[in-house]
């Protein structure tokens, strides 16, 4: 056949696969296509909106620099990088559960002493992290290492902070010989997800706000176990029922306990108010040590 009416286009497109020899393409290509085609129909879309879609595409792109990544933030706020999270990291098997990684990750953080304060002249309220690192079946893990990194007290990631070129609010920590950590940071705040580009003119014309409930990143990982890219989030946040990227996780939630100003658990006496929290986190064991 040479010539198409709406419903033939899409067999005539599969048909096209025949000698792919990636399977596993395939069967992604023939899903696209399908769902692709099932959309434009049922959707009736118009000329102009398939260009209005082509013209934001190309703006997510032209977005994209070294340091920002628009189309994860597309997927992000489409719920796409939660699906993929959730499918690839069942809730079921007992280990600490996964959530986004988000834009504001750096690699090669300071390695940093056990009980280190990792935000050192960052704004926020002074806040005390412990727990231990286990494997799911309860055992601690020693030496397990977390890799942490928040925004600020107002919201701000040093990446964002015009004029701050080092990193602040971040650091990697290991567990002691029983599993244990411990450092101090400050209490992390709700923040919106960057709008000043398409994703954002996206977000306005949903009617959706764009910010994340308050919450500190970390990526959990110990030789011979599936390393975990989670938060803690601050159980008191606003926006806890509605973050704009879906990554809040009930398991996840923790409370921040208040103190009046006083001794901490640093053994220093501060003269703000203070915070504790407490959150042990479980990983499980891969037989080659490769997270699958
Ligand atoms: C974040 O939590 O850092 C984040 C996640 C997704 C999109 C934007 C920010
Ligand atoms: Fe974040």
């Amino acid at each position: 056949m040479r010539e198409f009416d709406e419903r033939s286009i899409t067999a005539a497109v599969l048909q096209r696969l025949v000698d792919c020899t990636d399977p596993r393409f395939k069967e992604v290509m023939t899903s696209l296509v399908t769902h692709l085609h099932d959309f434009v129909r049922d959707v009736r879309l118009t000329e102009a909106e398939w260009m209005d879609a082509i013209q934001f595409l190309t703006a997510v792109g032209q977005t994209c620099t070294q340091k920002r990544q628009e189309y994860i933030l597309l997927s992000d706020t489409l719920g796409v990088s939660v699906l993929v999270i959730t499918l690839n990291h069942p809730s079921d098997q007992g280990s600490v559960e996964s959530t986004v990684m988000g834009p504001f990750y750096w690699q090669d953080a300071p390695e940093l002493a056990l009980g280190s304060n990792l935000a050192e002249g960052v704004k926020g309220e002074p806040t005390f992290y412990s727990g231990r690192v286990l494997s799911v079946d309860g055992r601690p893990l020693a030496h397990a290492l977390l890799d942490i990194w928040s925004g600020d007290g107002e919201g701000n990631y040093d990446m964002q902070i015009p004029g701050e070129t080092a990193m602040k609010a971040r650091g990697r920590i290991r567990t002691d010989a029983a599993g244990r950590y411990w450092f101090q940071s400050i209490k992390p705040t709700f923040y919106p997800v960057p709008t000043d580009g398409p994703v954002g003119v996206m977000l306005r014309k949903m009617g959706r706000h764009p910010y994340r409930p308050g919450h500190i990143h970390m990526i959990v990982s110990a030789p011979g176990y599936a390393p975990v890219t989670t938060h803690l989030f601050v159980a008191d946040s606003q926006y806890l029922d509605s973050d704009a990227v879906f990554g809040m996780k009930e398991s996840l939630v923790t409370q921040f306990q208040r103190y009046p100003p006083g001794l901490a658990p640093n053994g220093e006496s501060l003269d703000t108010p203070f915070y504790t929290v407490n959150y042990d986190f479980r990983l499980r064991p891969v037989a080659d040590g490769i997270a699958r």
